[in-house]
């Protein structure tokens, strides 16, 4: 790779890493220096994913699954005796759930949603801010929200629930872990075309991406998971070194518009023209 690397000598986990958003940031943190904890539930994947980054050993799997807090520490503890300390946690791991609306909302599937999106993402801020406090080290904690944390209509409402909670656990983290030293910010995307948003949307992903295009403000680019890994990355690195608490949108604009009325004023003034 050309240019600096950015990541040079920092020990990163990040959870739901085999896949999607998570595997790219793999891939692009270990590209700029890093060693990198893929913690997932997908074994197979997880390792198949850690082997395919170069050096060998530059990134690993260790299985977590992100509900049990045991596994969250154990992943971080991973980290930590084989790479000597933690700088990077990407708290990614997420789930949909059940796209069913709000009159039939399913009980176990608000619990489902809540406990890997929410649960989750506290679990990994607790013993990831632990571990940087222990070794001195001024981390850096940056957790997957969404549009849907900002705006409803993109998801169902447990899933806008939870995503909106992780922006406020953001920012009571970044209140707290400030004094030592550590940052917690947020990324959230807009559409793009993982398993995750295939399966939620029951699109293939050629499908997903021309929907993610149609409703977007920015024309032009295609959200890919790569350009949300590039956020994490501004985030992650030294670049980002008085951004704490803050939510980064990657997502064209389409939350700063208001589709329904931009579209019937439109339709408006083209009548008076
Ligand atoms: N794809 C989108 O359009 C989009 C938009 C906004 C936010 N997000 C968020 O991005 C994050 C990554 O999702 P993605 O789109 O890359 O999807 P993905 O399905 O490709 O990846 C999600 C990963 O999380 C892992 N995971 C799920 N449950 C887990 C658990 N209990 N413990 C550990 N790992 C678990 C999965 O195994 C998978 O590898 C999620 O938090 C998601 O909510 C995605």
């Amino acid at each position: 790779m050309a240019g600096k690397l950015r990541l040079e000598g920092k020990v990163a986990v990040i959870t739901g890493g085999a896949s999607g958003i998570g595997e790219a940031t793999a891939r692009l943190f270990a590209a700029h220096g890093a060693a990198v904890v893929i913690a997932d539930i997908q074994d197979s994947l997880g390792c198949s994913v850690a082997a395919s980054i170069s050096p060998p050993g530059r990134c690993t799997f260790v299985r977590c699954d992100v509900r049990d807090e045991l596994q969250i520490a154990a992943a971080v503890d991973h980290a930590v005796k084989t790479h000597g300390r933690l700088d990077v946690m990407f708290s990614n791991a997420g789930i949909v759930g059940s796209v069913a609306g709000f009159l039939d909302l399913d009980m176990a599937n608000l619990d489902a949603v809540l406990a890997v999106n929410v649960r989750g993402t506290a679990a990994a801020i607790k013993h990831a801010g632990r571990a940087m406090a222990a070794t001195g080290t001024p981390g850096s904690i940056i957790c997957t929200a969404s549009v849907a944390a900002l705006q409803a209509g993109f998801a169902p409402a447990a899933y806008t629930a939870a995503k909106h909670a992780i922006v406020g656990l953001v920012k009571s983290a970044a209140k707290e872990l400030g004094k030592n030293g550590v940052r917690v910010n947020c990324v959230s995307p807009y559409g793009v075309a993982t398993p995750l948003a295939c399966e939620g949307m029951r699109l293939p992903p050629e499908k997903v991406e021309e929907l993610s295009c149609a409703c977007s403000s920015l024309k032009g680019p295609v959200l890919k998971a790569e350009d949300v890994a590039a956020a994490a990355l501004f985030l992650a690195s030294g670049e980002s070194a008085f951004v704490s608490g803050h939510n980064l949108v990657v997502d064209g604009a389409v939350t700063m518009v208001n589709g329904t009325a931009a579209r019937i004023i439109e339709e408006l003034a083209t009548r008076h023209v």
